[in-house]
């Protein structure tokens, strides 16, 4: 069966008091509309096509995917308006499922169950609501069968006492669709052309109309301001933690995790509380994961531990390393097995290798680091002359003294030994101790200044 999805997304959005296009706000790092096209998409549709409005190029912009098309509502004359500006892109048998951009979680089985309804008809997705103030209602006849949909400005109160709504979501045989919208009118309180008129216009012609439901209504919640957009995303972020618990990670407390991405784990997987989890993150077997940590597009290794209050971004971390507290490791981080990265240690485009060391207080940036490398506290690879950044090697089993300044470019040999507070400025040979430091003087008799007494 052919699928189409039109996806309405015109709608200004004016109570998010914001620039930024409704849709394009997020819940959980993705955008409203992004989650609503991903979840169309696992439904297989032959045309996937997003109504934006006036004004709406930063939507267009923000969504660059190929296989999207594209329909233009200028000016906003209701939902029905909505779906015939999409018609041109629809192929023309099938069934039409209508979604919104800013109804972002609605599950993937909750749509193939309204497909499913949709067999040999139409169908619509409603929910019961204590309060279903503002939505359309559905009207049923003594029989149980959806007749019609009335909106709330054109409810008597009798059907205002509904509370069975429409979600807005339905599904349309699509070769009933371009005639049933062109029948359309908005003779009605709002003056718009309604798509839920379609649904008397089917029972009119004899077509089945059912109905489905979500598991959850918050499946079928949308986002018109950022108390609901909030709303959402502890809604969101409720759901990924129970999928980590499920899956087995141990979380400190499910309500204190923030994933804005992909988390990925492996088996025994512990995560302290108020750890954000941003792009793609993969962590490994055993991974513990201290608390208020943020990672962004970083991998760890097994058996590595992240302690508390380190940022990490696109950064790797090698098996059974020990990161933090409070490290920073920047873009192009990458560290080999059980390299341990101290509090208020910065690694930024650098390699480290297996088993080195930067306990305390250094800077690493465009260096090449060796094997069983100790750099000291308060040691400072100098990368930047002010126009170019240079390269740093330090070869296996080089150990590298407190405050020692690093003038890249320069190399320090295998086995070397740099002094506390060597300023290097050229290449320290292989196993050879290299300082530079001005020679300790003492003097005898030397009297410290007393002060003068007062006049
Ligand atoms: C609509 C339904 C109502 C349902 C409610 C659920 C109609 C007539 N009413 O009401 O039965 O209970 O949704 O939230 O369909 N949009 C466009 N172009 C337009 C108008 C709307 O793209 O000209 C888009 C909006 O961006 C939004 C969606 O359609 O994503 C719904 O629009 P909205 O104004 O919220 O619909 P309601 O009038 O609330
Ligand atoms: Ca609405």
């Amino acid at each position: 069966m052919n699928l189409n999805v039109v996806i309405l997304a015109a709608g200004q959005g004016k109570r998010m008091h914001s620039n930024l296009p409704k849709v394009l706000h997020p819940i959980a790092g993705k955008a409203l509309v992004r989650h609503v096209i991903d979840t169309a998409r696992s439904l297989s549709p032959v045309r996937l096509c997003v109504v934006y409005g006036h004004g709406g190029d930063a939507v267009r912009a923000a969504l660059p995917d190929a296989d999207l098309r594209w329909a233009l509502q200028a000016p906003q004359l209701g939902t029905g308006h909505a779906v015939q500006q999409a018609l041109p892109q629809l192929a023309g048998d099938g069934t039409t499922l209508v979604l919104y951009g800013d109804v972002p979680l609605t599950r993937p089985e909750t749509l193939r169950r309204l497909l499913k309804a949709a067999q040999d008809g139409l169908a619509v997705l409603t929910v019961e609501l204590a309060d279903p103030t503002g939505y359309g209602r559905i009207v049923r006849d003594g029989a149980g069968r959806v007749v019609r949909i009335v909106e709330q400005k054109d409810a008597t109160a009798e059907e205002k006492a509904i509370r069975e709504v429409n979600t807005g979501i339905m599904a349309i045989p699509t070769a009933r669709l371009a005639g049933w919208l062109a029948a359309l009118s908005n003779d009605n309180a709002q003056g718009e052309y309604y798509l839920t008129d379609v649904v008397a216009a089917a029972v009119a012609e004899g077509v089945p109309v059912n109905a489905a439901q979500p598991d959850g209504e918050w499946e079928v919640l949308g986002v018109n301001s950022k108390v609901q957009l909030a709303e959402l995303e502890r809604v969101q972020q409720r759901r990924i933690a129970q999928d980590l618990l499920e899956a087995g990670v141990r979380l400190a407390d499910p309500a204190r995790l923030d994933v804005r991405g992909e988390l990925a784990c492996g088996r025994d997987v512990a995560i302290d509380v108020n750890c954000v989890f941003e792009g793609r993150v993969e962590l490994a077997e055993a991974v513990d994961v201290g608390p208020n940590c943020v990672l962004k597009n970083v991998r760890v290794g097994a058996g590595a531990r992240i302690a508390a209050f380190s940022h990490l971004e696109d950064a790797v971390v090698g098996p059974d390393c020990v990161v933090g507290p409070y490290a920073r490791l920047r873009p192009g981080a990458e560290l080999g097995p059980e390299v341990h990265i101290g509090n208020f240690v910065e690694v930024k485009n650098s390699t480290i290798a297996a088993q080195s060391k930067a306990n305390h207080l250094a800077y690493v940036g465009d260096a090449k680091v060796g094997e069983r490398v100790n750099i000291g506290a308060g040691t400072i690879t100098c990368n930047y002359d002010g126009a170019n950044k240079h390269l740093t090697v330090i070869e296996d089993d080089a150990f590298i003294g407190s405050d020692t300044q690093l003038v890249a470019p320069v190399t320090v040999g295998r086995g070397a030994t740099l002094g506390a507070g060597t300023t290097l400025t050229r290449d320290a040979p292989p196993e050879t101790l290299t300082v530079s430091r001005a020679k300790q003087l003492s003097l005898p008799g030397w009297q410290r200044p007393v002060k003068k007494p007062k006049k």
